[in-house]
């Protein structure tokens, strides 16, 4: 069965060389952009791309403001500061996720609660969410989410769309609702996805993506904040320093960051986002094709949830055990196709082993069998 796989796998990509999980491909105008940027002497933190870069995710995502930043963790970081995230605050998140969901949620001095993740989704669950809140936690008088224990503020929830497949964002929105709790979503993998015809991000008061080098479309390293007008502009304005807008003064009005995304690396985003509805177009005719591959094969391929359109930024399988999975791990890396297994939970790290933490079966039996397979936009997907 390994041997088929790697097979088929070399097949998509037409080649006997490495292949690796995710690379990313240039074939638009990344470098017409990127000249014109350089040639335009503006390399840094303002220029013309940034602009059209920002207007070109609001138009695809349909949200009202985009804020570039410089990767999709500081977007992250300034989200949940937007969304009154203060030191001290608890954040419900999945333990399953890229340690930068719960890494931003400590930036702001505030705490992860880790609750469990669906199976359907890999996303975390509405279910899981709410009754921890229903055992740990009480609204007050002014509408405010608190601790039972010690009365501190469960100020925001930070779902995160896991390989691209939406969480189911229904729920989830009328649980943090319920619970007066602002909604974040770390789109940093599902640009591209829609839950029910909407663009994942758009759906919390704040939403972020990311544009490292391994994701659908890269701008080298950038991020994006999603999120209304009155928020973009505050968005803007603490990224860029917290400075008041002066045609030379320095005038700072609050601690600000400096989160710019650089127009040169903004300047591939505008070129990569042109390609956006090809290459996840190719991602979905090859996880069809996985599918179809797999079928039978004892190794359960991961879908897009019923009524989501899923990027599919990452491959994924559910092995039968974590014996299978460490033989499929093996196989495949040994043959030079590599594969990886997803991450292992956030309450693992010394870092968040001490955090509060809701039961996480399925985040457990799922990180001892999920394995993600290459997935790089297909030779010729853009021709
Ligand atoms: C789920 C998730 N959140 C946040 C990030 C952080 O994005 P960046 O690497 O651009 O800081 C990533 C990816 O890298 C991610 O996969």
């Amino acid at each position: 069965m390994h041997d088929a796989l790697v097979r088929f796998i070399r097949d998509q990509y037409g080649t006997e060389e490495f292949i690796p999980l995710h690379a990313p491909v240039f074939p638009g105008r990344e470098r017409e952009y990127v000249l014109q940027a350089i040639d335009s002497t503006y390399v840094s933190s303002v220029g013309a791309f940034v602009d059209r870069f920002e207007q070109d995710v609001a138009a695809y995502t349909g949200s009202p403001r985009a804020v570039a930043t410089m990767n999709g963790t500081a977007a992250l970081h300034a989200a949940l500061v937007l969304a009154g995230v203060t030191p001290g605050d608890l954040v419900i998140t999945q333990a399953l996720t890229f340690v930068a969901t719960c890494n931003a949620i400590a930036y702001c001095h505030a705490e992860p609660v880790f609750v469990d993740v669906e199976r359907r989704t890999l996303g975390l669950s509405p279910a899981a969410m709410e009754s921890w809140l229903d055992a740990h936690a009480r609204l007050d008088p002014d509408g405010v989410c608190r601790l039972k224990e010690d009365g501190r503020a469960v100020r925001a929830c930070l779902p995160m769309h896991t390989f691209g497949h939406p969480v189911d964002l229904g729920a989830l929105v009328d649980v943090c609702s319920r619970w007066r709790i602002t909604l974040v979503e770390d789109a940093a993998e599902s640009l591209g996805s829609l839950y029910r015809g909407r663009h994942t991000g758009t759906f919390g008061r704040l939403g972020t993506l990311s544009f490292n080098g391994n994701k659908v479309v890269t701008t080298g390293g950038g991020g994006m904040i999603l999120c209304d007008e009155a928020l973009g502009t505050r968005a803007k304005h603490l990224t860029t320093t917290a400075k008041a807008p002066h045609a030379y003064e320095f005038f700072h009005d609050e601690v600000g960051y400096n989160y710019r995304l650089p127009n040169l690396n903004a300047a591939l985003g505008c070129a990569q986002i042109e390609l956006l509805d090809r290459f996840v177009a190719s991602k979905r005719t090859l996880a069809q094709r996985y599918a179809e591959h797999l079928a039978g094969s004892g190794l359960e391929f991961v879908r897009e949830p019923e009524g989501c359109r899923s990027n599919y930024w990452l491959n994924a399988v559910i092995c039968d055990s974590r014996a299978e999975r460490d033989a499929l791990l093996k196989a495949t890396n040994e043959r030079g196709v590599m594969t990886r297994p997803i991450w292992r939970l956030m309450t693992e790290l010394p870092a968040y082993r001490h955090c509060r933490r809701g039961s996480l079966d399925t985040s457990e039996w799922l990180e001892e069998r999920v394995v993600n397979l290459p997935s790089s936009v297909l030779p010729g997907a853009t021709a």
